[in-house]
């Protein structure tokens, strides 16, 4: 039998070039090696979304398309909506008994985004409590592998703590520990040279965005601000082109060449940026294509089949905990 592989994304943006080298492009390349089970995350998005369901809701759709798109293919892996698996919601009740308010206070990326988001007054405990219900996402399909970006190890590791304390306590051990799969390149920094490319931060290029929009953003992005002349020597460390040229551009050495020229002054940012887009219209032309020629119909229906198959696991889980923990009145 294959291991399982999760994960997911919160529905409430398109997805970007971030999601992509973190994440999206590790699950392309290993949904068949595995029993791939992908979520869209409609409960975690409302955590911070809850006064926009319709936000939330058209996301749910654009997530989906951006998923098909980047070629998950819904014949091997099972794409679905986190809300419409009612035993998610039941273990994560379960497993709220195993944390304490301290532990979640201070998960580093909890506090990151409560910091970012000024929600350090006034905690919604449904936010603050994310962590648990991520730790429900995952056990309840007995899921393994997690390929995510780098951001979410500290939900790995809350949800590993979850798992040996429930087994513990209840005596068990269906319940089993997860591994995270960080994308090869790690992080993908903002156009604006901020270390992380986000929705909320208004830096992140989008999968779906059109050609002239990629260009407009790459036109954009943060080079060395004391490269002013093409004959001035320029910096290539935090120089937000290089570092997608060392992901995105195919030919190594030339991108070591680039940067000697760079240095040494008579390179200028402009034509750097022009190597830079076509590396992404190229590899974003693909996915704009596949994505168009997706319809409305096909996308509902590779969600209701996917959560068709992936309620089945969870209910089939569900029992075993009910069991471990003497849930049963029959
Ligand atoms: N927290 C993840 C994110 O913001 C999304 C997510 C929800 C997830 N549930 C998950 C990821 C389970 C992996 C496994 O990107």
């Amino acid at each position: 039998m294959k291991q399982i592989l999760l994960t997911g994304d919160r529905p409430s943006g398109k997805l970007h070039l971030g999601h992509y080298v973190g994440s999206l492009q590790n699950r392309v390349k290993m949904q068949s090696e595995y029993d791939s089970f992908i979520m869209i995350a409609d409960v975690q998005a409302l955590t911070d979304n809850f006064e926009n369901p319709e936000l939330v809701k058209r996301c749910v759709h654009e997530v989906a398309c951006d998923y098909l798109a980047v070629g998950i293919d819904p014949n091997i892996a099972t794409i679905y909506i986190q809300s419409q698996i009612p035993e998610i919601a039941e273990l994560t009740i379960f497993f709220m008994n195993l944390v304490t308010l301290s532990r979640l206070e201070r998960n580093p990326t909890v506090k990151a985004e409560l910091a970012q988001k000024g929600m350090t007054d006034s905690i919604p405990v449904g936010f603050l409590c994310y962590p648990i219900s991520q730790a429900a996402d995952i056990a309840a399909f007995g899921a393994e592998i997690i390929p995510v970006g780098e951001d979410q190890l500290p939900m790995i590791e809350q949800t590993n703590e979850i798992v040996r304390r429930f087994n513990r306590i209840y005596n068990t051990d269906i319940l089993k520990e997860c591994q995270a799969h960080i994308g090869v390149n790690g992080r993908l920094p903002g156009i604006d040279g901020r270390n992380k490319a986000s929705k909320s931060l208004g830096n992140a290029i989008f999968l779906s965005d059109e050609p002239a929009v990629v260009k407009e953003k790459v036109m954009s992005m943060y080079t060395d601000p004391s490269h002013i002349h093409v004959s001035d020597k320029g910096r290539v460390e935090g120089n937000v082109v290089f570092t997608y040229l060392d992901i995105f551009h195919a030919d190594e050495e030339e991108v070591f060449d680039l940067k000697l020229r760079y240095q040494n002054g008579g390179m200028g940012d402009v034509l750097l940026k022009d190597i830079l887009f076509k590396d992404l219209n190229a590899l974003l032309g693909p996915i704009r294509e596949r994505r168009a020629a997706l319809s409305p119909e096909q996308i509902r229906d590779v969600l209701a089949d996917g959560t068709r198959r992936a309620r089945a696991k969870a209910v089939e889980m569900m029992e075993a905990v009910r069991d471990a923990m003497s849930i049963d009145y029959k």
